[in-house]
């Protein structure tokens, strides 16, 4: 790997952030940057970076002795790359005749409740070797990365049985190990009934709380758990029984919640201590107050499957009022948000949503590192963190991104000093 020089750098964006907490209510609406900047990359972190004018002699010297090589930024602009904080990523198959369905009348529920939904993706998942869900898995991860990510969270969900779920999970891992990505995982087990456990809904809770996350925490393949915490799915007390048992193995929970129904899933993450709760399209005043008495659960807003399912976005500026810490994702996955570009994740942020430019980059980097516990890492431009970066296309401020969508904007993306 190239040691690497960044010079005329028009504006280098969310500098100095250390390592938290999440940016907070009127705080998301900041982006200190340095204008005019230069930027050293050293064995893939951020070595040091300042004005173009305090680039002198002796710093060019030391860095010429190494015998390295530099860019020529020419005024585009350099920010950290985005962190995808909820994806499904790892999946088999596509369900476009459901979209269709969709378009036609049906709701998510009533898909689900035909078999089809999620347990349409399991049959496929199930029926797909390590391998070829691998296979499947990484143009995905290079195609994100081409669009600004160098940062994935990745769910199981689509095996439902202890087998399919490590195997996910081991895919998830080899990803971030066979490519320059930055990846964690998650273990979904409790994201649908599976057939075999029909009716039997306590029965399966059980089986995920005393074999599936001791496995998967005993193997180290998950970092987190997660729970679908809604009616028809996992209930509020299913939800604080699997959150527990992860705790119980250190994995800290993030939690779907709130999607589709307010049917307490910010209740049990608040009150259980979960890093996040994740769509929250519906809230009312309650939840909204229950997050910001609890700021260590983090408030992660998913506009791509609100969009795709026709849902109410959620009150995102009400929850800023509110003194929250937003972070963006796309919940990529193969139902809800077949996208994994965040770029449009960032229009789709401040148009409906009405966040502010600089909110939504502060949700898709700073605060998505802290979502991912990474922030120590990553989401900014520090001495000593990952060289994660984004470089623009030409533009003048990075309003420019949301502004003029369905584009890509990316010049390069460098992960870990590695560029695409
Ligand atoms: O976050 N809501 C639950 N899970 C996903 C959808 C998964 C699927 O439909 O395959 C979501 O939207
Ligand atoms: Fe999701």
């Amino acid at each position: 790997m190239e040691d690497i020089l960044l010079v005329n750098i028009g504006q280098l964006l969310q500098i100095d952030r250390g390592s938290g907490p999440a940016l907070r209510g009127r705080q998301m609406a900041e982006l200190p940057y340095l204008a005019d900047a230069y930027l050293f990359i050293q064995d893939g972190r951020i070595a040091d970076f300042g004005p173009m004018a305090e680039l002198d002699a002796q710093k060019m010297e030391g860095f010429h002795a190494r015998g390295k090589r530099a860019i020529n930024c020419s005024g585009r602009l350099v920010m950290p790359a985005f962190v995808d904080s909820h994806t499904h990523l790892v999946f088999a198959g596509e369900r476009s005749a459901e979209f269709v369905q969709k378009i036609q009348g049906a709701t998510y529920a009533q898909i689900a409740a035909g078999g089809g939904g999620i347990l349409n993706t399991v049959k496929k998942t199930r029926a797909t070797t390590e391998r070829e869900l691998f296979d499947m898995s990484i143009p995905r991860i290079w195609a994100a990365m081409e669009h600004g990510t160098a940062t994935f969270e990745i769910k199981s969900g689509y095996g439902l049985n202890l087998q399919d779920e490590l195997k996910m999970l081991r895919v998830a891992r080899s990803l971030g190990q066979l490519s320059h990505a930055t990846v964690r995982t998650t273990l979904l087990a409790a994201h649908a009934l599976p057939p075999e456990f029909k009716n039997q809904k306590d029965k399966y809770v059980d089986h995920v709380v005393r074999e599936i996350i001791p496995a998967a925490a005993s193997e180290g393949l998950a970092d987190f758990v997660d729970v679908f915490c809604e009616t028809a799915f996992f209930s509020t007390d299913d939800t604080g029984r699997i959150i527990e048992a992860g705790l119980k193995h250190g994995l800290p929970a993030k939690i779907h919640a709130n999607q589709l129904n307010r049917s307490g899933g910010v209740q049990v993450a608040t009150q259980m201590g979960a890093l996040s709760a994740d769509h929250l399209e519906s809230v009312g005043q309650e939840e909204i107050d229950l997050l910001a008495q609890h700021p260590n659960t983090l408030p992660t807003l998913l506009p791509g499957a609100a969009f795709f399912l026709r849902m109410d976005y959620p009150p995102a500026r009400q929850m800023i009022d509110a003194g929250l810490a937003l972070v963006l994702a796309s919940d990529f996955n193969p139902g809800s948000a077949h996208n994994f570009n965040l770029q449009n994740i960032f229009t789709l942020a401040c148009v409906p949503m009405r966040m502010s430019p600089n909110e939504a980059l502060n949700a898709l980097t700073f605060n998505a590192a802290c979502a991912l516990k990474l922030q120590g890492e990553l989401g900014s431009i520090d001495r000593g963190k990952l060289a994660n970066l984004f470089i623009t296309q030409p533009m003048s401020s990075i309003d420019y991104i949301p502004y003029a969508w369905g584009q890509n904007h990316v010049w390069r993306t460098c992960l870990k000093g590695y560029w695409t």
